[in-house]
């Protein structure tokens, strides 16, 4: 029996030394002392053995447990700070390492120009005004002092929805839509951003989608030197204090006189003639204005013989090009991720 036993703690003595997980010496636990072990089987052959056999023999087997418990459990020890070791040493992390960059996405440049039109003109005290993309006929044109007949809508090959319906081809028609929402024929002062659409090819200096600002002004006695003096105020907010504008005659039908504007070449200053921007000239067509046509008033609701008014209309486009120097208008519409990350 002694030998027996002997021969079982070397066993697992042996078998203890040579595991390498947890999960094999639980094994070792089980086949040794668990409920159907081998030291089990031995505690059970007892019974068979002399009243005074048994206290001798049972501490041998006793002390033969035990010495096997502590080995397993200074193995399990060991094992558990190896396993601890090993997990420590594969999640370690270079706290001095540079930072991985993300990056973070902002604004369109063409809506950073947008908010900065906006911002200019409301700390003018502008009003902020909508009108729709698809746009009546009416309101697009015959409002406008452009009939059905008139030549200048060949200005503007329109998409039509329907004979009475198309998109808009210029935010133009907002003069007339916020006129006739102020029944009472209150005095105006507004900016209508928005999307138009034209039937342009698409090339560096076309698309077929573009963004303008319309203004409007319209109370007593508003004046052309009111309109020139808002243009230069705006254009030296947005292109510098240098910048200068000239002012040229023009035609639209729903302005009397209109002018189209200019302003001085913020690249070259009309000192290079060979300017990729300005060609030598010196100045970049802007934007067209007028003195709001009293036809245009009359027509929606307001007195010309009382009141008077000036108007605007500028592409965001080619703002935003001047202001960036962007010599392709496709850039802005294209999303190219190289592009756009440097604004
Ligand atoms: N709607 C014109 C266009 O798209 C631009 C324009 C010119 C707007 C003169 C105006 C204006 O308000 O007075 O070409």
């Amino acid at each position: 029996m002694e030998n027996k036993v002997k021969e079982l703690c070397d066993a697992a003595s042996s078998a203890i030394n040579a595991v390498t997980d947890l999960k094999a010496l639980d094994d070792i636990r089980v086949k040794f002392l668990g409920k159907k072990g081998e030291m089990t089987t031995l505690v059970k052959v007892m019974n068979e053995l002399s009243a005074d056999e048994k206290p001798r023999v049972g501490k041998i087997i006793n002390d033969a447990r035990n010495q096997i418990k502590t080995l397993i459990d200074d193995k399990k020890a060991e094992l558990k700070a190896q396993e601890l070791q090993n997990k420590l040493a594969s999640e370690k992390i270079d706290v001095t390492l540079p930072g991985r960059k993300i990056y973070r996405g902002h604004l369109h440049p063409l809506t950073l120009t947008l908010n900065r039109v906006k911002e200019i003109f409301m700390n003018m005290g502008y009003s902020v005004e909508e009108g729709p993309e698809v746009e009546t006929d009416y309101f697009n044109f015959e409002a406008l002092n452009l009939p059905k007949d008139h030549p200048a809508r060949d200005m503007q090959d329109s998409f039509y929805i329907t004979e009475e319906i198309l998109l808009r081809t210029q935010t133009s028609p907002v003069q007339a839509r916020t006129m006739q929402k102020n029944s009472d024929n209150a005095p105006i002062r507004m900016i209508a951003p928005g999307r138009v659409y034209r039937r342009d090819d698409y090339d560096a200096s076309h698309s077929p989608m573009f963004t303008q600002v319309e203004g409007l002004v319209v109370d007593e006695g508003i004046t052309f030197a009111d309109l020139k003096g808002t243009l230069d105020f705006f254009c030296k907010k947005i292109f510098g204090d240098t910048a200068q504008i000239r002012l040229r005659p023009s035609f639209f039908p729903f302005t009397e006189p209109s002018t189209e504007v200019d302003v001085s070449c913020m690249m070259c200053h009309g000192t290079d003639e060979h300017c990729k921007v300005c060609h030598g000239s010196g100045w970049l067509e802007i934007l067209g204005a007028g003195m709001v046509h009293p036809d245009v008033l009359s027509m929606s609701g307001y007195d010309p013989s009382k009141v008077s008014g000036f108007a605007f209309g500028m592409g965001i486009e080619r703002i935003a090009m001047l202001t960036y120097g962007i010599d392709d208008l496709r850039y802005f519409f294209e999303n190219d991720i190289r592009f756009l990350q440097q604004f």
